[in-house]
């Protein structure tokens, strides 16, 4: 089932594609080139970022309200630019068509320096609005559908800690960790630890090494501490090294 913020990643990309289309057509068009075929395909392209802005708006309002409920304090200053932004490249979308109507109206040309400007304008608009959109979602997880694959970190660490603050033996709490219902490791390096997907970690492994691969993606330190990445090696240590 495609929930809202998926659907305003798809919108989006039309005026993703149209603006840079637009703008190189102008320029080709304003060098001498691409003929009748090209001239004819341009409103179609304006056609196309008009539409394009439009539905990143409205979908857009739909997931605004998960900005407020997922941006914290400061952060959300990148949400109200990331509106407002969105609002200026839409604005100018439209005067870029309106301009270009009056134009044709006129019986002129359609690739002046105006309208270049415009195109220009509108191509930063849409790469900076890919930036901050993308930070919205990749660092401060806006739209991200129930936390994800995150979430299963989040418990799994939390069980490990629990069982470990209780006294459970580090490499029973470990194995259990390791398990497809723990951190859920064994759902890449095997029940285990043989090597699936992910290489073969029975017999043990270094913090680095784990760090290195897992650290900037499913297991942040913060949630996998030390203490846990310990208890989880203290299990692998029990297991057979050896090929097999
Ligand atoms: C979604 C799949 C996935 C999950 C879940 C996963 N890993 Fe990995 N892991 C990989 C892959 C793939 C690599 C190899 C990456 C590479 O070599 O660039 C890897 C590499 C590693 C390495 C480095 C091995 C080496 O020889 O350098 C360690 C250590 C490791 N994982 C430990 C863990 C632990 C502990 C967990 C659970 C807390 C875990 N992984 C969960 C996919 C996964």
């Amino acid at each position: 089932m495609p929930h809202l913020s998926e659907l305003h990643g798809a919108a989006t990309h039309l005026a993703v594609v149209a603006v840079p289309v637009y703008l190189l057509i102008l320029l080709v068009r304003r060098a001498g080139r691409g003929g009748a075929s090209l001239a004819a395909a341009e409103p179609w392209v304006v056609g196309a970022a008009v539409a394009g802005v439009g539905l990143a708006g409205i979908t857009g309002l739909l997931v605004w309200g998960q900005a407020q409920t997922t941006l914290r304090g400061s952060s959300f200053r990148i949400g109200t630019i990331h509106f407002w932004l969105g609002i200026a490249l839409a604005v100018t979308i439209v005067a870029i068509a309106a301009w270009r109507r009056v134009r044709v109206a006129a019986d002129r040309h359609t690739h002046g320096p105006e309208l270049i400007a415009g195109g220009v304008l509108a191509l930063a608009a849409v790469l900076t609005q890919g930036y901050i959109g993308g930070r919205m979602t990749y660092n401060h997880g806006v739209g991200v559908d129930s936390a994800g694959q995150y979430a299963q970190s989040a418990s799994g660490a939390a069980r490990l800690d629990v069982a470990l603050a209780r006294g459970t033996d580090p490499a029973k709490a470990g194995s259990q960790a390791f398990s497809v219902s723990g951190l859920g490791c064994a759902s890449c390096h095997g029940d285990r630890a043989q090597g699936l997907r992910g290489p073969r970690l029975a017999g043990g492994v270094e913090l680095g090494d784990f760090r290195h691969v897992h650290a900037h993606g499913l297991f942040p330190p913060s949630v996998v501490t030390d203490a846990d990445f310990a208890a989880i090696d203290a299990w692998l240590r029990t297991l057979p090294r050896g090929r097999g």
